[in-house]
């Protein structure tokens, strides 16, 4: 809780601690409503060597500005999600800023909307450097771990800019809810015994412990999934700054593979194959025997009684012209009846090969969403509104081509005869595709995001965003915004699902 001294005519705000936002809170509320301009008020951290100088008589915020101003107002969303983050940042006038910017709130109701503010437009970069500190604790935290047997624990050493260990500990909690560990900063340390979160003071590098085997472990891991031909050292430096990697053991790989790698990439130029790789074929003659000739006909599914038999027959679809490039049909999975049903656009490469959906890099995304949200995919039908592979070759690589109008309706058939035998309540279109398909017009995800559509069926299809749109977002922090808007959607699912 914030005291404040008064010492007059400035008063100053004595902090709990680094990311006091409560007491901030408390503090600014009571000294705008009183009418105390932000030239007035300074503010400090207890423990903090200048606090002293600001000694004086110490009351609660609240008592010690009595007949403060009766009158509310109105603080907008924009700003306390604003000043949640920007507390973190390290720059000691933080909390003068933001009171300066509640004040003028005051007067100044819509200030948060002018992008041009000098005050807005530093909160703001304020906030987005705290929002990329934070996705480099999250890439580049690496566990030593120590001792054996019941007494295992995972030790990490991290120097982050700004105060955001105890913002980002609930997601190392989340990440590694089965491990015993401690996350050690100059600035704060986080601790989870396996039940208790606590977070304590900074500490110093020769707290965490060196070199263990899992540092071998990443560094033949990173070795491994190096490909030199894709190297772009100044992005790979944007990613990875070089500052993070002193405490990074596969870093140690680094320089070597960067003066190795056009080397590299011009042998892998030289041993291209030209030849499809072969598991396509196989895998496709498995499943598309040709036709007998001049039969342009097949079974269209409209008797089966269960998915196993549907998706038995729409192993030889030839309703649109994508199975002749697709290495099978990817059938959608899950139980029947189910409750929910999740729609993807189409499969992917690994999709196409594996023979299921969302098993690939959007998969697992949103498999770790849905955990994060406390939706059970086993428990929910997961499947595609077009069930073929479209991509454009391009050397050894497919890359996804979006299916057209005309296969997404195609395939509908497939998806309409889905929805009847599983009977679900909820439909959640994961893109526009998904959507177009469900609702059978186009429809303007980023205008209609999060909100449900009922169709005259009754089904409710809620809209997102397809959680490949996240993969592509280049900027982290940008990405770990949007990772927070698509787990809320996904939240809001949750709370449907009932
Ligand atoms: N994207 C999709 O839309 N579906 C999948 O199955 C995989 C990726």
């Amino acid at each position: 809780m914030a005291a404040i001294a008064r010492s007059l005519p400035r008063m100053t705000v004595k902090l709990a601690g680094q990311t006091d936002l409560d007491g901030w809170r408390t503090a600014a509320r009571a000294l705008a409503m009183k009418g105390v301009p932000a030239d007035q008020v300074g503010w400090t951290i207890a423990g903090n060597a200048s606090a002293d100088l600001f000694a004086g008589t110490d009351h609660a915020a609240s008592e010690a500005l009595p007949g403060a101003d009766s009158t509310t107002f109105t603080v907008p969303r924009a700003f306390v999600e604003l000043a949640e983050t920007v507390v973190c940042h390290r720059d000691p006038e933080r909390f003068a800023l933001l009171y300066r910017v509640l004040y003028r709130l005051r007067e100044e109701p819509h200030l948060m909307k002018i992008g041009s503010d000098t005050d807005v437009r530093r909160l703001e970069a304020m906030a987005k450097s705290v929002r990329r500190d934070i996705h480099k604790m999250r890439a580049f935290v690496r566990f030593r771990r120590i001792g054996g047997g019941p007494d295992d624990r995972h030790v990490a050493w991290f120097e982050p800019d700004h105060f955001i260990v105890e913002a980002n500990a609930p997601f190392f909690v989340r990440r590694f809810t089965g491990m015993r560990w401690t996350i050690l900063t100059p600035l704060a340390s986080a601790d989870w015994d396996g039940t208790r979160l606590t977070i304590g003071p900074g500490a110093t590098k020769t707290d965490a412990p060196s070199e263990d085997d899992a540092e071998t472990l990443w560094r033949t891991y990173f070795a491994s999934i190096f490909n030199p031909a894709r190297l772009k050292v100044k992005a790979m430096q944007a990613e990875m700054p070089k500052r993070y990697w002193r405490n990074l053991p596969e870093a140690s790989l680094i320089p070597d593979m960067i003066r190795g790698a056009e080397e590299k990439a011009r042998e892998m130029v030289e041993k291209q194959p030209s030849e499809p790789a072969p598991h396509h074929a196989k895998i496709q003659a498995r499943h598309w025997p040709a036709p007998p000739a001049g039969d342009s006909t097949t079974q269209d599914g409209a008797d089966a009684r269960t998915l196993a038999e549907l998706s038995r027959t729409a192993e030889s679809c030839r309703r649109c012209d994508l199975w002749r490039d697709a290495t099978q049909t990817v059938f959608g999975e899950g139980p029947a009846p189910a409750r929910v049903v999740f729609v993807g656009e189409q499969p992917g490469d690994h999709e196409d090969i594996a023979g299921k959906p969302f098993v690939g890099p959007a998969g697992r995304l949103l498999d770790g969403v849905l955990v994060e949200a406390g939706v059970d995919r086993d428990a929910v039908y997961v499947t595609n509104a077009v069930k073929h592979f479209k991509f454009e070759p391009r050397g050894k690589r497919r890359i996804h081509a979006r299916p057209n109008a005309g296969e997404v309706k195609a395939c509908r058939w497939w998806l309409d005869h889905e929805l009847a035998l599983i009977r679900p309540d909820l439909a959640v279109a994961l893109g526009a595709t998904a959507a177009q398909s469900l609702l059978g017009k186009p429809v303007a995800i980023t205008k209609l995001r999060g909100q449900v559509i009922v169709r005259d069926d009754g089904l409710r299809v809620f809209l997102t965003v397809h959680p490949s749109y996240l993969l592509r977002i280049p900027d982290p922090a940008d990405r770990d915004a949007e990772h927070g808007r698509f787990l809320a959607d996904m939240k809001a699912v949750k709370a449907l699902m009932g």
